[in-house]
């Protein structure tokens, strides 16, 4: 393409065109394509012969592995997959009030008291205001290089110049220009071309830089998607705000395994670490209501016992509402059409509501029979029995298939004073305090509830 030429690029996606379009052909977002100057992608005369010779090196090289930085937050190091790995890249992307900030001045504020050199560039907030949540905090004693700005090359210019800091948050890269490019700040040019040289910096002078990342009305990462590739690290930091959890999620993690989460719980002063989280997703498990279950699930290596509930009720609408809440709805469906199709119990005519209790997102397929068993209790009225725990898959002719890591799942609820477990048949177990029930057919959890007596509700 020649030389500042004009394409048209996706906000959303990043998919770049020659001509204006209404809709984003690859994302199908409309109205997101911006007008914008390009530089020239490729040099030309590559094919001279011109460039330097780049040196190959073998596998086994012996290489002496960077120490990683801790966070002094276990719950944040065990997301990184044991802590920061200088030179790397980390986004994290959450909605807007949900902590980040707050977070990430609780990071630089620990590691700096720990002696490491931190600092932290606010393109949103004054120095002031950052300042005071410090005080509150607990943490204005800490020696962070706090600074507020959002001209990237003034930041680059003042870290090139003194000793590099060892972690670099930068909050938030929407809100960093490069003067060089005539887009808007929060454009995917600038974004892009921000993220770039902060990335270009950090391995350069062995530093971590963490970018924040506004997250847009459907949960994606504000600009292109090509930030998820550029950086190391993608964590996500997620919660519902009427509840005071909130959990990292890693996506990405080029040093680490990205199935583990990080629990924190938002208080008056700032974010605690949750260290057993299983028992504050837990209600009152003494409770014997039907149309809830607990599911022992698992997060990365970490065992997690949530409440699920369930409530079945006759609509008198043409097409009754199914809502879900912390689950993914077409799995709802398929265990309505399974229910229904294998076990003879039909939902049609009544509105189906499912809830994962304490802002939790379950995604794993072991809830099916947690799910299951809380809809035909919500159905028959009959609490599921007391103090037990279920998991297990559900196939589409209704059969209950093993999931992994049943030992753990069985341990933490054994911990937790659970009784009776409702498991797949043909789970691995050794040996278990719980009373284990096995089970093939989801006809079977029916039955278990249309045999036994209605137990006296609690209310
Ligand atoms: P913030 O870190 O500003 O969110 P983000 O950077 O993700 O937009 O979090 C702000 C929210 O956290 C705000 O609603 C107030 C709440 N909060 C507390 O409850 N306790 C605290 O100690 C602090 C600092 C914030
Ligand atoms: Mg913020």
């Amino acid at each position: 393409m020649a030389k500042n030429a004009e394409q048209f690029t996706c906000q959303s996606c990043g998919e770049t065109y020659r001509k204006w379009q209404g809709r984003c052909d690859s994302c199908s977002e409309w109205n997101s394509l911006i007008e914008e100057r390009i530089e020239e992608a490729v040099p030309k005369g590559l094919s001279t012969g011109k460039g330097r010779d780049i040196t190959f090196t073998a596998l086994d090289t012996d290489i002496a592995e960077h120490s990683r930085n801790l966070s002094q937050l276990a719950e944040l190091d065990r997301v990184l997959g044991g802590g920061f790995v200088p030179g790397t890249s980390i986004l994290i992307a959450g909605d807007p009030g949900i902590g980040k900030s707050t977070l990430l001045l609780q990071v630089v504020g620990k590691m700096a008291l720990e002696g490491l050199p931190c600092t932290y560039i606010s393109g949103e907030e004054a120095t002031k205001q950052i300042t005071l949540r410090a005080r509150r905090l607990g943490l204005d004693k800490a020696p962070v290089q706090l600074a507020s700005a959002n001209s990237l090359r003034d930041i680059v210019t003042s870290l090139e110049k003194g000793p590099p800091p060892k972690l670099l948050v930068i909050d938030s890269i929407q809100t960093l220009f490069a003067d060089n490019l005539s887009s808007a700040p929060g454009t995917v040019a600038q974004v892009r071309a921000c993220a770039q040289e902060l990335i270009r910096l950090a391995r350069k002078t062995s530093c971590s830089v963490i970018l924040v990342g506004h997250v847009t009305k459907d949960g994606q990462i504000a600009g292109p998607r090509v930030l998820e590739h550029m950086v190391d690290t993608v964590l996500y930091f997620e919660g519902d705000r009427g509840h005071q959890f909130r959990i990292l999620r890693a996506v990405k993690n080029r040093f680490g395994a990205t199935d583990e989460i990080g629990v924190f719980e938002m208080t008056d002063t700032g974010l605690q670490e949750v260290a057993n989280p299983s028992s504050l997703f837990l209600g009152n498990t003494d409770l014997t209501v039907s149309g809830a279950s607990i599911f022992a699930g698992m997060e990365g290596t970490r065992p997690l016992l949530v409440e699920i509930q369930g409530l079945v009720s006759a609509s008198p609408q043409a097409t009754p509402r199914r809502a879900v809440v912390g689950w993914d709805s077409s799995r709802l469906a398929m265990i309505l059409a399974v229910l229904d199709a294998r076990c003879g119990l039909s939902f049609t005519g009544s509105e189906v509501y499912l809830n994962v209790a304490g802002g939790l997102r379950v995604n794993e397929p072991a809830a099916d029979l947690a799910v299951a068993a809380a809809l035909i209790s919500s159905v028959s009225d009959i609490p599921v029995p007391e103090r037990s725990i279920l998991f297990g898959e559900i196939g589409l002719s209704g059969e209950i298939r093993a999931v992994g890591q049943t030992e753990a799942r069985l341990k933490e609820a054994a911990k937790l004073g659970f009784e009776n477990a409702i498991i797949p048949r043909g789970s691995k177990i050794k040996d278990s305090s719980l009373k284990i029930i096995e089970v093939d057919h989801l006809r079977e959890i029916v039955s278990l509830f249309t045999q036994s007596k209605p137990v006296t509700q609690v209310v």
